[in-house]
């Protein structure tokens, strides 16, 4: 692997200690890619990050390939999956040949792609005729705490006059181009559980998030600061624990 710059460099240490899914779940969703397959499929986690995801496909001796744009990324996962088959690339310029996958995972990847549709025209180019393409998700309940912060940062962002992308605009896009390839389309909730959100850890663990952490240090002060008024405002303590059903959902294509 060598050296290069990604906006989750930056994120790479901390992204587990925020990130984590709740045990069990990433191989809850490792079962339900391969529910109903009996034969060894050759796997790409495109945007494996620090293997939150790929590390029970690892353990299981899967035939897995983990890639990522972030070195600092890898270097996570290969700390504590020194097994991993890991490669450091541009999922737009993937070092694989036509059709060398069954299945190409995406999970939390479409919503920050730089540019989505030239990321999936390379994994058709190498998923096999009859491969799947898996995209993952959390969902998080509308009126749960992260995604009323979610959605007024947005709205703070946007009236600071800040250029913020829209990150499920580019999800469901990419999602509708992939349904209008595929010969079919399932979705699938791999796991559920109870979180307990306080608005206090949305605050300290957005700091961390790849694309806000890139915004000049004056304006993530200044976010955070309008978000903590209308968070106190809005929920009263900011230490008060919400609890909320979040799961990890899965949209199979098979083409
Ligand atoms: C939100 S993280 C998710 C990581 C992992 N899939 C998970 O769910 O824990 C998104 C990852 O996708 C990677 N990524 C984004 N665009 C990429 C691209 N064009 N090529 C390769 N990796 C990319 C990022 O570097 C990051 O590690």
């Amino acid at each position: 692997m060598t050296e290069t710059t990604s906006t989750f460099d930056a994120t790479a240490p901390s992204f587990d200690q925020y990130r984590a899914l709740p045990p069990g779940v990433p191989e809850a969703i490792r079962t339900a890619i391969f529910r109903g397959v009996h034969q060894q499929m050759r796997v790409l986690d495109l945007g494996a990050g620090t293997g939150r995801i790929g590390k029970p496909f690892v353990a299981a001796n899967d035939a897995y390939v983990g890639l990522d744009s972030s070195w600092a990324m890898l270097r996570e996962f290969l700390a504590s999956s020194p097994a991993a088959c890991l490669l450091q690339s541009d999922g737009q310029q993937l070092p694989f040949a036509d059709g060398a996958f069954d299945v190409v995972m995406l999970m939390q990847v479409l919503s920050g792609a730089q540019d989505w549709k030239a990321l999936l025209l390379e994994v058709r180019r190498v998923l096999r005729p009859g491969g799947v393409v898996v995209e993952g998700h959390t969902t998080t309940p509308p009126a749960g705490v992260d995604a009323q912060l979610k959605r007024r940062l947005s709205e703070i962002l946007r009236e600071m006059g800040v250029a913020w992308h829209e990150p499920q605009k580019a999800r469901r896009e990419s999602l509708a181009w992939l349904e209008v390839s595929a010969g079919h389309r399932s979705q699938v909730r791999a796991a559920s559980w109870i979180a307990e959100r306080t608005p206090q850890e949305f605050l300290v663990r957005h700091r961390t998030g790849a694309r806000f952490a890139a915004l000049p240090a004056a304006v993530q002060e200044e976010a955070l600061q309008k978000l903590s008024v209308w968070a106190e405002a809005t929920f009263g303590p900011l230490d008060k624990p919400y609890s909320e059903e979040h799961a990890f959902e899965l949209e199979i294509f098979e083409f």
